[in-house]
């Protein structure tokens, strides 16, 4: 392995490197200004979220948990431009977002391939929908399949590959198009905890080594801890944000970083906040 061996510290080859975006100023990244939402239905409104304030930095792995049906998956949407809110204003990298918009990628629970296009194409997909040039970015989309070591299975078809390897598959086809943020919405949820640990780690190592900018959501208060810059805590529906809480732990981690005891009073600290609510998703 060249550059993209495990402890994340050589520099990331040219072609995914994100120049830049480090540090940047309150435009870059995203922040939401007073987001809210309800759901109109017949059976009358269905308030989901209450006025959000935040700004996720460039080149954060930001993380949300909150309850089952707080309006996580509502907040993501929003982001990426599929859903207006009910009420303020969202910017991503300085724009207004009012429709869908190309700087995203997402990642959703399940991989969602399409079981006729092999690997490869899979990973394609965003740049034949956007109709880009195929040959400019099939170097990029097999950088990073080796990125997510999945070399030497362009070819094969879904169903030749494990969930964990259908899954990175799904994170490359997220960044194929080299979106500013990668949004995440329970992405490891479908996986068994061996795998989900693994995919952890090298996603984590992706991040570090794209810069990219991540929006994750999980229901998981360890992956939170282990993954994120920052983590926000929300409430029950209609979610609010019920903390941001700092996760002082050096990088590079690995999964030894469980052990440290910052990282276990994190993890009690972010627990106490769901103690007197229902259980977690
Ligand atoms: N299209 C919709 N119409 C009405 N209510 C909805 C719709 N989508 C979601 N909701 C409601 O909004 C709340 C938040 O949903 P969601 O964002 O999916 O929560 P989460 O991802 O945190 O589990 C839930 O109570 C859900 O029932
Ligand atoms: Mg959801």
């Amino acid at each position: 392995m060249t550059a993209l061996n495990k402890t994340g510290a050589s520099p990331p080859p040219a072609h995914l490197r994100v120049v830049g975006d480090r540090g940047a100023s309150q435009k870059a990244g995203i922040r939401l200004s007073a987001v809210s939402k309800t759901y109109r239905s017949r059976d009358g409104d269905v308030p989901s979220l209450q006025p959000l304030d935040f700004h996720i930095n460039a080149g954060e792995f930001f993380v949300v948990v909150g309850p089952s049906g707080c309006g996580k998956s509502t907040l993501l949407k929003m982001i990426s431009g599929l859903l207006p809110p009910s009420t303020g204003e969202i910017f991503v990298e300085g724009e207004k977002v009012d429709k869908p918009h190309g700087n995203v990628g997402i990642v959703f629970q399940n991989a969602l391939l399409l079981p006729w296009r092999n690997i490869l194409n899979n990973v394609m997909l965003p740049i034949d929908m956007k109709r880009l040039p195929r040959e400019e970015f099939l170097p990029r989309a097999k950088a990073l399949l080796k990125l997510v070591g999945l070399e030497g299975f362009e070819r094969k078809l879904p169903w030749q590959l494990s969930g964990g390897m259908q899954q990175r598959a799904s994170i490359c086809r997220a960044l194929v198009h080299d979106p500013k943020i990668v949004l995440m919405d329970e992405p490891f949820g479908a996986l068994d905890a061996m795998t989900r640990e693994r995919m952890n780690v090298e996603l984590m190592r992706i991040q570090r080594e794209t810069g990219k900018t991540v929006l994750l959501i999980t229901h998981s208060i360890p992956e939170a801890v282990f993954l994120a810059d920052r983590v926000l805590v929300m409430t029950e529906r209609p979610g609010a944000i019920a903390a941001i809480y700092d996760v002082p732990l050096p990088r590079p981690r690995s999964l030894d970083v469980m052990t440290d005891p910052v990282f276990s009073e994190l993890v009690q600290r972010i627990r106490k906040h769901f103690f007197t609510q229902s259980a977690l998703d």
